[in-house]
């Protein structure tokens, strides 16, 4: 039989590369989008695949339990997998409570929803599967000084920031539900995502978008702050072999050996980008460190090993053509560009840089 996978923020960064991943990937699926459309979806990511028999789209709100249970009539979906939530660090310093509502909340309202609707009168569910999209930021922060310790499944959770501690109770909330009421779920714990159609509010593409208008690249604090980069095509097809394959229960760590400093990444951007447009007014004089953000978590570290051995998965893309592919396509979409950041996002920029300085002031 035909699965059909409902992918929840599927109009977001990731969840829309998962979803041109599947229908490029596999013939016989049906996949049906549901997105809120916040600041962070964008339909336009998807607008390749709009006539496909294959895809649709509902706009409809993850923490709407009545939405959610007439999707699931309407769709009967094999496999959930819930990418939806509010995702940016410096967002969550500054509002904290849309990400508890959304990121919990949310969570927590598809999981009655998926048990109420694929529980059999003897307590099993079928081939039915529940992935949870969680992230490596649940573990806290690895010091700089133990270059070999990385975070493995079993490392205990300690999340510093809103949005990690959101992000950690959600996943709980998953795994509680699967020994609870044994719902079939997976949870994936990945590390830094970079690659088209990410808003560029994050890192990568602010830097490319700023060092293209000549505007100053702002790096918190010294720069050394370490993240392990993984291209978002390695994350998709490791979320969707863990659906297919992994053991129900389990949670799989995804990340790629890709350790990079902060300033390192934004020292290969000016000098990638500069090349690529043949222009040397874009160096390093544009970097400018500003203050640091607030618990700000000091090295991510990721050991795939589990899904390396059990699944047999490894990152296929590496640092070099990543971001070579990422720049060369925020270079040809300067349009996708400058429609996401409208007037409500310049807002948001204004509110996070205006009043920040230099470090030290
Ligand atoms: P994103 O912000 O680009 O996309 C989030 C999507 O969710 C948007 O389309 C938004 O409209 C939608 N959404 C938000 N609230 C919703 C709601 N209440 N109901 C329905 N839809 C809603 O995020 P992303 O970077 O693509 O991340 C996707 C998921 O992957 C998140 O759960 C994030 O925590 C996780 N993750 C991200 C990374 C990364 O590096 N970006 C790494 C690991 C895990
Ligand atoms: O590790 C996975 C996580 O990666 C995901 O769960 C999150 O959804 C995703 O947003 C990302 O979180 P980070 O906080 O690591 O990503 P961000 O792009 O915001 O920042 C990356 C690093 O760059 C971080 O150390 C902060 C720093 N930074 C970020 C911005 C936006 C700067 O120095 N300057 C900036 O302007």
């Amino acid at each position: 039989m035909t699965p059909t996978y409902l992918v929840t923020g599927g109009a977001g960064f990731i969840g829309s590369n998962f979803i041109l991943h599947l229908l490029r990937a596999h013939d016989d699926v049906r996949v049906v989008n549901v997105d809120a459309l916040t600041y962070a979806g964008n339909l336009e990511n998807l607008t390749s695949v709009e006539g496909d028999a294959r895809y649709a789209f509902r706009q409809a709100d993850i923490r709407d339990a009545e939405a959610m249970t007439a999707l699931f009539a309407e769709f009967d979906p094999a496999y959930v997998v819930n990418f939806a939530a509010e995702s940016h660090v410096d967002r969550s310093i500054a509002d904290p409570g849309v990400f508890e509502s959304t990121n919990v909340g949310g969570t927590v309202n598809l999981l009655n929803v998926a048990r109420a609707v694929w529980e059999r009168s003897d307590g099993t569910f079928g081939d039915h599967r529940y992935l949870q999209v969680s992230t490596d930021e649940v573990y806290g922060s690895l010091p700089l000084d133990e270059p070999d310790a990385l975070f493995t499944e079993g490392t205990p959770l300690s999340p510093h920031s809103p949005y990690s501690a959101s992000k950690a109770s959600a996943d709980l909330f998953v795994r509680a539900y699967g020994d609870t009421y044994g719902l079939p779920v997976l949870v994936t714990r990945c590390s830094n995502n970079y690659g088209p159609y990410q808003f560029p509010e994050k890192l990568i593409p602010l830097m490319i978008r700023n060092a293209l208008r000549h505007e100053a690249l702002p790096v918190y604090g010294d720069g050394l702050n370490v993240r392990d980069w993984l291209y978002v095509e390695d994350h998709c097809r490791a979320i969707d072999l863990v659906l297919r394959e992994g053991r129900v229960g389990e949670v799989y760590n995804v990340g790629g050996h890709n350790e990079r400093s902060n300033i390192q990444i934004v020292r290969t951007i000016v000098e990638r980008v500069s090349e690529a447009v043949d222009d040397p007014a874009i160096d390093d004089s544009l970097i400018a460190f500003v203050t640091d953000r607030k618990g700000h978590d000091r090295r991510y570290g990721i050991s795939p090993e589990k899904i390396r051995a059990e699944l047999g998965w490894a990152p296929e893309t590496p640092f070099d053509e990543g971001i070579a592919r990422t720049i060369d396509w925020y270079l040809a979409n300067p349009e996708w560009v400058e429609r996401v950041t409208s007037g409500a996002y310049q807002d948001y920029y204004e509110r996070m840089y205006g009043d920040r300085g230099t470090a030290g002031n």
